[in-house]
């Protein structure tokens, strides 16, 4: 027969294990809603029907990986399972040493309470959240650094996750290198959009990072999908395998920081991993006050287990060829409609522009929040705001519009299928069809860092 190349791209497993979801009606949501002060993050996860709030821990498993938990060793200092997990670490990303910690923050703790102190600057492309809060818990500036390009949400480039180059360089010589501990590069770039970083500026930030003679950092926690991007995207790269474009873009870096809950396909765990073998003496250190025994770092061996096999999985080209895919797809349906989003469409997660679709609501009326919210309240599906309510709460108290004001829609790894990302295209197209009515919001209530997790809001009614 003749060869035929289908273009349907298929989920690469089957399902042998299900889990149901819930469905509610519009008044269970409305009060559910109003229960949790109109913050999607204090709802209970049953009256959500589907949960994009983050592709971070909640992921499913494969066959493989349970069977390694099964077989795991539990024991405190040198488990087997720990060598599997650091054999695995050190395989794909060529650091030396592999500290493992319970999730991609507390690798963060590490490494900047050891490297980081008042009065450093740290750049990065963005940082995403947590690594900000722990730059800045340590007195440092964290210092966003990323294209212009990235500015511009329905500008179409291939790298929008890109450092600039020039202003990194700029940074460095106004500040001065003994002020900059480190460099770091967010792959793929979370907060600016799920944005893939190509090769050429990895080596670009690695080479001036080597001339000043500054540690460079790869915030890795999405390094698959970078390198499923660099492979489509770049040129020079179609015909390489994923695992080689990771191990290259983790050569031009002297460490990482890793959350395993999201390219470790795990529910919990992550690792810092350098070269440096003095401040390796010295994350370790404070890793036992933190996190635990060196081997196991604040978890169990199942996760390490998890995580070992995990970080191969997420770099198996099928799989990376339908997760991209799926994301694009959703994408497109919502771009045809005309909803405005980030294009293109990242790594694992679509981004609706609140702002741009809601321009009746001002930055600092939380557009981003109120869209979220009417996508829980007319299909029960479940984002976060990427916006004013998560970054516009400044260091000294006052507050200020972010950047852009965006909805995240991620996706869980191997959990949704075709359908359900039809339904959700659905769900979207019809907010936007009554984004008129989407009322702004006013906050009750507020922590003062990270405040989104507990913020309490309150719909401003005419
Ligand atoms: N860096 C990036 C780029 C992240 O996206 C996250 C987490 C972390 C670090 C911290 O890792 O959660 O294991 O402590 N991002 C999740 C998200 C929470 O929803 O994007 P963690």
């Amino acid at each position: 027969m003749r060869d035929f190349q289908p273009k349907t791209i298929i989920e690469p497993f089957r399902i042998r294990s299900v889990e149901p979801i819930h469905f509610t009606t519009a008044a269970q949501r409305e009060a559910a809603l109003a229960a949790a002060g109109y913050n999607p993050f204090l709802l209970r996860a049953d009256d959500v029907l589907i949960d994009l709030l983050t592709d971070s821990g909640t992921g499913a498993m494969s066959s493989r990986q349970w069977a390694g938990m099964i077989a795991s060793d539990e024991s405190y200092a040198g488990a087997s399972s720990f060598y599997r997990f650091e054999a695995a670490v050190r395989d794909i990303t060529g650091f030396r040493h592999v500290i493992p910690a319970h999730q991609g923050r507390a690798a963060e703790n590490i490494l900047f309470t050891t490297i980081a102190k008042s009065g450093d600057v740290i750049p990065s492309n963005t940082h995403f959240d947590t690594t900000r809060a722990h730059v800045e818990h340590n007195g440092a500036e964290a210092r966003d650094l990323v294209i212009p390009e990235a500015r511009q949400p329905q500008l179409i480039h291939p790298f929008k996750g890109n450092m600039d180059i020039e202003a990194l360089e700029q940074t460095i010589q106004t500040v001065g290198a003994e002020r900059i501990p480190a460099i770091m590069l967010t792959v793929t770039n979370n907060s600016g959009g799920g944005q893939p970083v190509s090769m050429a500026n990895v080596r670009a930030v690695s080479q001036i990072a080597r001339r000043y003679g500054i540690p460079f950092y790869i915030d890795a926690c999405r390094f698959a999908e970078n390198a499923w991007f660099i492979k489509i995207r770049e040129e020079g790269y179609a015909d390489k395998q994923p695992i080689d474009i990771a191990r290259e873009m983790f050569s031009y870096a002297d460490g990482c920081t890793m959350s395993a809950k999201k390219d470790g396909m795990a529910n919990i765990g992550g690792f810092l991993a350098l070269n440096d073998d003095a401040l390796a003496v010295h994350c370790r250190n404070l890793e036992i006050l933190t996190e635990g025994f060196p081997t196991y770092g604040g978890m169990a061996g199942y996760d390490l287990e998890a995580i070992a096999q995990g970080l191969y999985e997420a770099l198996d080209e099928n799989y990376l060829r339908y997760r991209i895919r799926s994301i694009a797809y959703l994408g497109e349906r919502l771009v045809a409609a005309g909803v405005p989003i980030i294009q293109p469409t990242g790594g694992h997660a679509v981004y609706l522009d609140a702002r741009a679709m809601l321009p009746h609501i001002p930055p600092m009326q939380y557009p981003g929040w109120s869209l979220n919210n009417a996508l829980y309240l007319l299909g029960g599906v479940r984002g976060v705001e990427i916006g004013t309510v998560m970054f516009g709460l400044q260091p000294d108290g006052s507050e200020q519009p972010a950047r852009m004001d965006l909805v995240r829609l991620a996706f869980p790894r191997r959990t949704y299928a075709q359908s359900h990302v039809d339904y959700l295209a659905e769900v979207i197209i019809e907010v936007f069809a009554q984004r008129n009515s989407l009322p702004p919001y006013r906050i009750i209530s507020q922590a003062p860092v990270l405040r989104h997790f507990t913020v309490q809001l309150e719909p401003i009614r005419n």
